[in-house]
């Protein structure tokens, strides 16, 4: 068993405390993923993990053993970084093999398993290459490529794919992933790509200023997201917040009227943070809709992305077909049903719906 539990876990750098009191428990051959903006404590929160970072407080423990005070070699982790860290010097297969060779493994079973990774990677052809003969996707693999030769418990990844162009990212990511559902190591996989975190992990855990804001499946996540810091940060085009409050038959927002199915709306007059995603946006006739003014037109090919004045807030709209509109004209949408979140402005906490007349 590999899993990884953290429990209570603090780090403070001098006085400034990064992170406050963490408890997480990730389950043997998950794949989870840490989000949140840069400097939210997501590197440190790994560091930690793998031992390159003291524990000021709290315990960590891997596949069972407490590992709060071992170094890093006897964790039986594998680590792989944003700056790959390949040694220029050596050919992938030494870069590779290196750290069964510092633990002094024989020959034959470095080669056989530096084969063996090669092989799963697509390295098989390079193996005499050095890290300057490589493009940066392969240098990616031969940093995974020596992270999987040990067969560690836990694979911890640090943002891996940042220096590596968008349509590579794509591809890589993918390998990952693939990688995973063959070798189903329990992986931790730092990023501050969303939809990176979305596509590749069991179960994203959503950080903000060293606490956990939520954690869940991605699509746990997406549809009932627990506050507006984790509305706002998953998903993109982000999700628009709109402040104002419900009425006996919609929501009122300075200048505007926002048409939403009853079953969806607040206490009468209570002040509420709507949030709508901009894909749950629809156009409707005058009557059902509300009139909002296209300021900007963005066409993305299969999509379009319209800017919409609504009353006195600027909103993201995206539609998946191609339409014929322009800066100035007038378009009438509305939410689609079901597909509105309300928060409490106070606190940014999602609130439950209740229909207005009890049943
Ligand atoms: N060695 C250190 N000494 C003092 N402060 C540190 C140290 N390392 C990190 N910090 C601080 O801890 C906080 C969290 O940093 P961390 O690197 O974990 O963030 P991050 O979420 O990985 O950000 P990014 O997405 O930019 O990589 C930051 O405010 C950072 O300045
Ligand atoms: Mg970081």
């Amino acid at each position: 068993m590999a899993e990884v539990l953290l429990s209570q876990v603090q780090k403070r750098f001098g006085a400034v405390q990064v992170i406050h009191g963490i408890d997480l428990h990730i389950h043997d051959g998950e794949f989870v993923a840490l989000v949140g903006p840069s400097g939210c404590g997501k590197s440190t929160l790994l560091r930690m993990i793998a031992g390159l970072e003291t524990v000021t407080h709290g315990r960590i423990h891997i596949g069972g053993r407490d590992v709060t005070d071992l170094d890093p070699k006897d964790r039986d982790i594998a680590m792989v970084f944003q700056n790959y860290a390949l040694y220029p010097h050596m050919t992938v297969a030494a870069n590779m093999g290196f750290s069964l060779e510092h633990r002094g493994r024989p020959k034959a079973e470095i080669a056989e398993r530096v084969r063996w990774a090669a092989d799963i990677l697509g390295l098989a052809q390079l193996l005499d290459r050095y890290p300057r003969q490589l493009s940066g996707g392969q240098r990616q693999r031969v940093a995974m490529g020596r992270a999987i030769v040990r067969n560690p418990q836990v694979f911890l990844f640090d943002e891996p794919l940042s220096n590596l162009d968008a349509k590579l990212r794509i591809v890589m990511r993918g390998e990952i992933k693939g990688l995973h559902q063959r070798l189903k190591t329990t992986t931790v996989y730092v990023t501050h790509d969303q939809v990176e975190a979305m596509t590749m992990a069991d179960r994203i855990v959503v950080l903000n200023a060293g606490k956990v804001e939520q954690a869940g499946s991605p699509l746990d996540l997406f549809d009932r997201p627990a506050n507006q810091f984790v509305a706002g940060f998953i998903g993109s085009p982000a999700m628009n917040f709109i402040r104002g409050r419900c009425t006996s038959d919609g929501f009122e927002t300075a200048g505007a009227r926002v048409p939403i199915a009853p079953a969806a709306l607040m206490q009468e007059w209570r002040e509420v943070i709507l949030g709508i995603r901009p894909e749950h946006f629809e156009i409707s006739t005058a009557s059902e809709g509300v009139a909002t003014q296209v300021l900007l037109v963005e066409p993305l090919g299969s999509e379009t992305q319209l800017t919409l004045q609504l009353g006195d807030t600027q909103v993201i709209a995206l539609f998946h077909e191609r339409l014929t509109v322009a800066p100035g004209d007038m378009l009438h949408v509305r939410p689609k049903p079901g597909a509105v979140h309300m928060f409490e402005p106070a606190t940014g906490i999602r609130m439950e719906s209740r229909p207005l007349i009890p049943s």
